[in-house]
This record gives structure tokens, C-alpha cells and sequence, in this order.
């Protein structure tokens, strides 16, 4: 298999329509940023953004996350969709070139739309592109329009017709909302029973508000899955390096689903001939879709794929870097990230000819005791200096906060940390996140000792195309 890094030099820079040659990268010698967000993701594009020789200064929305705070200027007004007029009225009095919004929640509320009209550069889709990750059955509609492969799927609003749907089912089908549900909105269920009461939890308890009034029922697909995320202005595509997250929050693939309790970069799943597939069957498709449906999506889209045996199929789309995915990504990239940004944001997609480290890039997430039910905070956490001064180590805030009383970082969240390093090969790259994130101490932390271990990472071989 080639190295990953080679893929990008290979047939993956690619154009959805336009056979223009690429185009000179114009961005201004100094830009200034604001970040929308405040997790582990949005820490490793601070750092990232925070590394260009083009930043002007960059701005948070979020500088209580004190990874974030410590290279970004708080932006001191709330920045989200309800109040728009006040995130327009900082980037007019600002002179902000580019907002990057981390998250899918402002984005799904048209925070995007409004900065936009304004004027101002957004990285981030309008609140039309972001259905596809804040929209499931509208999302499912379009896959099926462009005939992208995914599971096979039905949507109802009423409980008894959907548990009836899915008693007609061999296999206990996978429930989800199809609104935004923080990341909760989908049961995988063992039972016809739990399938049921998932349906009923959902559809009649309201779960998940107005997220849950219409579910999926969805056919159950096996095989390991790969994060895939192409930037895309609406014309251009250029797609990165896969990842792998590890969902489960326990050694061996055990335990409930969280967000993520660790990921590395590239996958040991995709080789060229694969990602030319994924983009000629799944990317490419639904981009050209939505430009036909006159979307004009310019950030970045992430494809949650399960590679069946019968080959890859879509289990999600997200219109916002992964996480922890973005905290394997960012270290990687070894190009300026704010012209990649910014590039994205301003049409120029065709103008990116990134450059990658070498090797891999492991993260190791760092969670509290109760995650992901009821995570416990307010615990002091030591060794993140030490961790963070170790070789090729990259030490990212998720959930932390600055303690007034004790001076000290407590954490604040679910997921806390997430402990990244490069390494010359997975390998490496392991033992490195590994020997830093065991410098960490907090009370009750969960952490998974299999992270891109053999163990549970697919082999080649799994592939079937
Ligand atoms: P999603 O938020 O749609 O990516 O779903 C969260 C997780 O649920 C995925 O990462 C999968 O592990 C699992 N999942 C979602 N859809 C399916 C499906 N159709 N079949 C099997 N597992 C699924
Ligand atoms: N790591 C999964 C996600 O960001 O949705």
C-alpha cells in the first residue's frame, strides 16, 4: 500500500465541474479569525490557525477552553445564530476576513447565512448544506437522488407505524432522530424489543425535542468504519487523508457509543483505488447534488462510511471536521491551515496543493469518570506541561476550564484531552500519544489502552471493493 500522504499528489485533487487550471491562492498578507467553538477540534484549529504566518489576530467565542485561550484574543460577545447581529457587528468592528465555525450547531441555525451576507468569508456551510448533517431524512433523500450507496432506510413521525416497519424487519433495525442530537440521536438496538422502545423513546417521549420527531429506521450494516473528509467550495474538492475514531468506549470495541475515545491518520483501510471509488460514488455525487440544487457548500464534508461487503456505504454526513478526527488531521498538516481555510471559504478550492507530514498521527482522548452517561468534573488535572513538551506530542482541550480559586486546569467535560503525536509510522506514533497521555492524571480518567492497536483496527485485507 502506498504511504497515505502520497494520495494527495495522486487523483485525489480533483475538480467537480470546471476543467480551469488552478488558480493562483490570493489570500491577504494578513487575515484576521474568528474561531467559532470551544472543544478539543476547535483547539487544534486554533493552534493550527495560530501557526500561520498570515494571521493577523485571531479571536475566540470560546476562551474559557484554556488550550484555546492561550493563542486566541476572546472575542468578549456571544457569537451564535439567535444573536447574529452581534457576531456581524464584531466582524465589521474587527475587520475579520474568515470566521471558522468548528461546530454543526451554528451552522444547522444559519450562522454561516447571516455572516455571509455581510460580506464576510465563512468557513462553514449555509444552513441549506448543513441539512445533510442536521437533516437526516433530507439527507437520505438526496443520497438516494444521486444514488450513493447507504443503508437502506425509511422515516416515520408516528411511533407504532415505525415499530411495525421495523418488526417487518429479519434484524433488529438502527434507530435514529433525524435532527441534531449532540452526537445521541442513533440507537443500534440487539432486540426487536430495544428497537421498539428506542422508537417509542424518541418518537413519543420526545428524547430528543423537536430532533426526534421524525426517526429513521435503518438497515443494520457490519464492517469497520472510516471518517473521510473532502473541503469542497461548491466546485473544487480536495480530500484529505481517512481517519479512523474509535467509538466504543471500552478496550476491545465494548461499552456504549461516545464521540470518540480516540482516532488516527491515514487509515490502514483506504489505498488510492478505494478513495477514487469513495469519491466517484459518494463525494463527488452528493457535492454535485447540491450545487445542482443551487447549495453553495464551501467547508468541509465528512462522509462516516462502514465498508460493507458489498463496499462502501454512507452511515452519516457531517458538515464540520470530526472529533477527534480534526485532532489527528491538524497535526498532519504540515501546509499553512489558514490558507487552507481560507481558500475553502473564498472559491479557491482549486488553488490547494497541500503538503503532509509523513507518517501518522494518533490521538488519545482522555475522559472523565461517568462518560459518556453523566460525566463527573471539577477534577485537577496534573501533568499537562510535562505531556505537552514531549516529542511530536500535541496536548488538546476538550473539556477543561481554569480554576480561579485553585489556579489550577479542572476538568469541564465528558471528554477532557485529547493527547495527540506524530510518529513515523502508526507504530510510533502510538507509543508517543501513549507515553504522553500517561503523564495525565485526573481523578476517575477513562482512557482506552487500544487505540489504533491491530487489535481492533481492520486490516488491509478486510477491504472488499
Ligand atoms: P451516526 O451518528 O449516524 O454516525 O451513528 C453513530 C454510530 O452508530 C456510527 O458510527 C456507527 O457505529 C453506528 N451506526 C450508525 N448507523 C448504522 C447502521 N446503519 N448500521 C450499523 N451501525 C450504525
Ligand atoms: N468522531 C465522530 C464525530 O465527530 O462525529
Amino acid at each position: 500500500m502506498p504511504p497515505a500522504y502520497a494520495i494527495q499528489r495522486l487523483a485525489l485533487h480533483c475538480l467537480v465541474s470546471s476543467n480551469s487550471p488552478a488558480r493562483e491562492n490570493t489570500s491577504p498578507n494578513s487575515l484576521n479569525v474568528l474561531l467559532v467553538g470551544g472543544g478539543g477540534r476547535e483547539h487544534a484549529l486554533a493552534q493550527a490557525i495560530a501557526a500561520s504566518p498570515k494571521l493577523g489576530t485571531l479571536y475566540t467565542s470560546h476562551p474559557g477552553n484554556p488550550g484555546i485561550a492561550a493563542v486566541a484574543t476572546p472575542a468578549g460577545v456571544p457569537i451564535d445564530a439567535a444573536q447574529a447581529y452581534r457576531a456581524e457587528l464584531f466582524c465589521r468592528d474587527h475587520d475579520i476576513d474568515l470566521v471558522v465555525v468548528g461546530p454543526e450547531a451554528p451552522l444547522a441555525e444559519g450562522l454561516a447565512d447571516s455572516l455571509r451576507r455581510k460580506g464576510v468569508a465563512v468557513f462553514g456551510p449555509n444552513k441549506d448544506g448543513a441539512q445533510l448533517e442536521a437533516d437526516k431524512h433530507w439527507a437520505k433523500d438526496l443520497m438516494r437522488g444521486a444514488a450513493v450507496p447507504t443503508a437502506e432506510s425509511r422515516s416515520f413521525t408516528d411511533a407504532e407505524q415505525a415499530v411495525q416497519y421495523s418488526l417487518s424487519r429479519t434484524e433488529p433495525p438502527v434507530i435514529k432522530a433525524t435532527g441534531l442530537a449532540a452526537g445521541k440521536g442513533v440507537v443500534v438496538p440487539s432486540t426487536h424489543k430495544e428497537a421498539a422502545d428506542a422508537i417509542r423513546w424518541m418518537l413519543n417521549d420526545k428524547a430528543f425535542g423537536d430532533a426526534s420527531s421524525r426517526v429513521l429506521i435503518e438497515e443494520r450494516l457490519e464492517g469497520p468504519e472510516v471518517s473521510v473528509f473532502a473541503l469542497t467550495d461548491g466546485t473544487g474538492v480536495y480530500i484529505l487523508d481517512a481517519c479512523q475514531d474509535h467509538k466504543r468506549l471500552l478496550d476491545g470495541d465494548e461499552g456504549p457509543n461516545t464521540g470518540g475515545m480516540g482516532a488516527f491518520c491515514p487509515s490502514t483501510l483506504i489505498d488510492d483505488a478505494m478513495m477514487s471509488r469513495i469519491q466517484r460514488e459518494i463525494l463527488l455525487p452528493v457535492i454535485d447534488s447540491m450545487r445542482r440544487e443551487g447549495i453553495d457548500y464551501r467547508g468541509v464534508l465528512y462522509a462516516g462510511l462502514m465498508f460493507t461487503h458489498s463496499g462502501p456505504k454512507v452511515l452519516e454526513f457531517n458538515v464540520r471536521f470530526g472529533d477527534p478526527e480534526c485532532q489527528v488531521l491538524m497535526p498532519r498538516l504540515a501546509s499553512d491551515a489558514l490558507e487552507m481555510l481560507y481558500a475553502t471559504a473564498t472559491g479557491n478550492v482549486e488553488s490547494l496543493e497541500l503538503a503532509w507530514h509523513p507518517g501518522a498521527a494518533v490521538c488519545v482522548v482522555l475522559a472523565s469518570e461517568g462518560y459518556p452517561q453523566k460525566p463527573i468534573t471539577g477534577q485537577s488535572i496534573t501533568g499537562l506541561d510535562e505531556a505537552a513538551e514531549m516529542e511530536g506530542v500535541f496536548v488538546y482541550h476538550a473539556g477543561t476550564k481554569h480554576d480561579d480559586a485553585s489556579g489550577q486546569v479542572i476538568t469541564a467535560g465528558g471528554r477532557v484531552l485529547g493527547v495527540t503525536a506524530l510518529g513515523d509510522d502508526l507504530e510510533q506514533a502510538k507509543d508517543r500519544a501513549y507515553a504522553a497521555a500517561d503523564k495525565i492524571r485526573f481523578n476517575g480518567m477513562q482512557v482506552r489502552r487500544d487505540i489504533a492497536a491491530a487489535t481492533v483496527i481492520a486490516p488491509a485485507a478486510s477491504r472488499n471493493s
